[in-house]
């Protein structure tokens, strides 16, 4: 007799870290980044970014962004994804259940970005916001998506080289 049904721990993507532990990844290099450990830009013209940490499993990027600037609506491919508010607000718009449906992230908030998330991320407001990102394995493609009719199209897929800050967020 079966006593305990299985627990099933699988995440489906390639990678030995889940969301809790990429959480907790850029909930410890928030920390840091209030701690003063890393230098933060703000570019009013382009979201500005720094690769802080990376091996072969994950990426970890620091993000700024200037009032109203955005992400585009994009998956993730691959790859696992999380994110901590460093400080100031953002704003996650993320498809879900036939529809974008938008959450507030302020500062300390969590975020996690399953195989197959669809989301933009926007600061909607004066001040700057500065959030670190973790994505598992490293990202390696994004697509990018529109709304259309009520339905979601994808308009194109990039290939993201290792390290690379292009379309990050
Ligand atoms: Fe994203």
């Amino acid at each position: 007799m079966l006593l305990h049904a299985p627990r099933s721990t699988t995440t489906s993507a390639p990678t030995p870290l889940s969301l809790t532990d990429l959480t907790a990844l850029t909930s410890e290099v928030a920390d840091e980044v209030r701690a003063g450990c890393h230098t933060v830009q703000v570019d009013r013209d382009k979201r500005w970014y720094r690769l802080v940490r990376t091996d072969a499993y994950v990426d970890v990027w620091l993000i700024s962004w200037a009032t109203e600037q955005y992400a585009e609506l994009h998956d993730h491919a691959g790859s696992l994804g999380a994110l901590t508010v460093v400080s100031g607000g953002l704003v996650e718009q993320r498809w879900a259940g036939g529809r974008l449906r938008s959450r507030r992230l302020l500062s300390g908030h969590h975020a996690g970005f399953p195989l197959g998330h669809v989301h933009n991320v926007v600061n909607p407001n004066p001040t700057p916001a500065v959030s670190v990102h973790a994505y598992s394995p490293p990202l390696s493609a994004m697509s990018y998506y529109a709304v259309d009719g009520g339905s979601l199209h994808r308009t194109g897929t990039v290939l993201v080289e290792s390290g690379s800050s292009e379309g990050v967020g």
